[in-house]
């Protein structure tokens, strides 16, 4: 049985600060002057990394008088993207405290701290008032949480009336067997995958309505794609975040997930869906 201390303890390091401060001084970047846009290869960290979050924001209507929340935030850069994007407010929630801490850090180096907060927490159990949020989004969190119901059903308190909820999952495919090490578990025993249909089920029997249920493997393929050519060409991956957190095992996480998706082992799956007004 994985417990919240194994989750936080699989994605701290210790020294996620210090590496990525090295991080963006190799990029001829001031750590302690850093923009939106000199973090994002490295604080979106989930798949395809900055694109995906813009994607998905350009999908929602937000206004700058919304407060939304970021469940299973990491480092917040999607947290700080919405806030820069739309003017409004947003929280994170992780378990990880260090991921926290490096994110209260990023956001008061970009002065977004008057609008951006994270809270250390539990999905399952968050520190918020039922009905807070007019919006929620979750990326790449819900394969380190076994009850899904518990996790859609708080996620469903904390939303106002008529709030969007977005999701952008990996999902079991019909493939064979995932291989392990992957970027959120080292071994199965630790990894929580739903099916597809096994999502949108979980999610309407806990009072969400469905509005965009999308399968993204052309899109992660693609980008797979795009991401080797640069290389080849000699230029930097656009998203570095695994590479940031995982360090040493960050050859082989990716490996796996790509061989995993090409495979149709793994399913990225983007669904927007809403709490009934
Ligand atoms: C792959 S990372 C994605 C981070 C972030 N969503 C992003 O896209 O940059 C998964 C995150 O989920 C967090 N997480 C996993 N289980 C959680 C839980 N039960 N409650 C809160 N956060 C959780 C982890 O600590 C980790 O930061």
């Amino acid at each position: 049985m994985t417990t919240d201390t194994d989750v936080a303890g699989h994605y701290t390091s210790g020294d996620l600060l210090k590496r990525l401060q090295q991080s963006l001084l190799g990029d001829g970047i001031d750590p302690d002057c850093p923009t939106l846009q000199s973090l994002a290869p490295y604080d979106h960290f989930h798949g395809r990394g900055l694109e995906a979050t813009q994607e998905l924001a350009e999908s929602l209507a937000v206004s700058p008088s919304d407060h939304v929340l970021d469940i299973g935030c990491g480092i917040g850069g999607p947290a700080r993207y919405f806030a820069d994007r739309f003017g409004c407010h947003a929280t994170g929630i992780d378990l990880t405290d260090e991921f926290c801490s490096v994110a209260r850090h990023l956001t008061r180096a970009l002065n977004l701290e008057d609008r951006v907060r994270f809270e250390q927490g539990d999905a399952l159990n968050m520190p918020f008032d039922d009905e807070t949020f007019n919006g929620a989004y979750s990326m790449n969190v819900s394969m380190n949480i076994a009850d899904k119901d518990a996790f859609y059903r708080e996620i469903y308190r904390v939303l106002r009336p008529g709030a969007w909820l977005a999701l952008s999952e990996i999902a079991q495919g019909p493939g064979t067997q995932v291989a392990y090490p992957t970027p959120w578990a080292l071994t199965a025993d630790s990894s929580f995958l739903a099916t597809p249909e096994n999502t949108r089920e979980r999610l309407l029997a806990n009072g969400f309505e469905i509005s965009h249920f999308r399968d993204a493997t052309r899109d992660a393929l693609e980008f797979g794609s795009r991401t080797r050519s640069l290389v080849e060409q000699g230029e930097k991956p656009p998203h570095r975040a695994v590479n940031l957190i995982h360090g040493g095992l960050a050859a082989e996480v990716s490996a796996n997930v790509a061989e995993g998706i090409k495979e149709s082992r793994l399913v990225p799956v983007e669904i927007i869906c809403s709490k009934a007004p």
